[in-house]
């Protein structure tokens, strides 16, 4: 028996890409790897709604830093479909720091540093579902 595993998976085009103009490369970069992209929108957010966004990382060193990044200019928030698309982007968009990130990855390719990494991905089908929530629940 053929099983599919079609998920949804949320990904986020950070500042630091919208800014370089890097957002039609880098979807480009999810359709080559098969992934459908249901929906998508260019939004700026405020300081509180990325807080919110990130509040798994609200005891880290690192979280005002990264909220107030993360609504500093323009993102580009898509909903991505696919067989395994959880893991599948997390392949295809590498190392969280992009000195780690392999070849061939978004993150190799145009991440500047830890912060400025130019991609966000859900992490787990279960989270995908809460960021997929957050941006498009209407
Ligand atoms: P992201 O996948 O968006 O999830 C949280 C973000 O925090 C991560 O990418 C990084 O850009 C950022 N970040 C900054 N410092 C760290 C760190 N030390 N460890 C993990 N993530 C970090």
């Amino acid at each position: 028996m053929i099983m599919s595993n079609t998920e949804q998976t949320l990904s986020i085009i950070k500042p630091d890409a919208v800014e370089r103009s890097l957002d039609n490369e880098i979807k480009e970069m999810f359709k080559n790897k098969g992934f459908l992209i249901v929906k998508e929108k260019k939004i700026q957010i405020e300081k509180s709604e990325a807080e919110k966004f990130y509040k798994v990382h609200e005891t880290k060193p690192f979280y005002n830093d990264l909220c107030a990044y993360l609504s500093s200019g323009p993102i580009v928030v898509m909903i991505l479909e696919r067989e395994n698309a959880v893991s599948g982007n997390r392949d295809l968009m590498g190392a969280t720091n992009p000195n780690d990130a392999e070849e061939g990855t978004i993150r190799k390719k145009y991440g500047i540093s830890i912060d400025k990494n130019s991609v966000h991905g859900s992490d787990s089908v279960e989270n995908a579902k809460i960021e997929i929530d957050f941006f498009f629940k209407d």
